[in-house]
């Protein structure tokens, strides 16, 4: 099952992320694929809204991973871009699906052998200019339809 939705500009994916993260259950892993620039920190930056968290979340350029405890449940930022090629054998899997918490994962094709097999995966789609084509896709029939309805409005 699937959401597929067009945004027209970065607050759009923004409150996008809001959304997805207002349903999510504790423990939630959320997969971001896309290219560079395709908008998937965006998104985390409205996740991290929705669950209250005041830091400022900006793309781990020189970090692996960034856990935010500021908000009303921890929010697990990993960006793997960097993992490419490497083992990804550092301990990230303690980590991943943290019980109370979600978790959001950039560049997962990096840390691929570490992810639940049951989470939701995001895929932005650069469609030029400021539209970008995000995709949903999830084994939770339950979240999805409380995520459509919302969405509807
Ligand atoms: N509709 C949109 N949604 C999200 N971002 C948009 C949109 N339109 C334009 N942008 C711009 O695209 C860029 C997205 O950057 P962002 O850091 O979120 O990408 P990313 O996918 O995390 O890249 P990276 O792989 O380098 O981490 C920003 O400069 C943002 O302003
Ligand atoms: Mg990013």
């Amino acid at each position: 099952m699937g959401i597929e939705i067009v945004t027209h500009q970065p607050s759009e994916t923004v409150s996008l992320g809001y959304k997805i993260a207002t349903h999510a259950r504790a423990g939630s892993v959320f997969c971001l694929t896309g290219d560079l620039g395709a908008g998937k920190t965006t998104l985390v930056r409205g996740m991290a809204k929705a669950l209250n968290i005041k830091t400022v979340v900006q793309s781990p350029t020189f970090n692996i991973m960034k856990i935010y405890f500021d908000g009303r449940r921890p929010l697990i930022h990993i960006d793997a871009y960097r993992l490419e090629g490497v083992s990804s054998d550092i301990g990230l899997d303690e980590y991943i699906g943290y019980e109370s918490g979600l978790t959001v994962v950039e560049w997962p094709e990096f840390v691929a052998g570490l992810l639940p097999n049951n989470a939701t995966t995001i895929e932005i789609i650069n469609l030029g200019d400021d539209n970008r084509q995000i995709t949903i896709t999830s084994e939770d029939k339950d979240y999805l339809e409380s995520l459509n309805k919302w969405l509807q409005y």
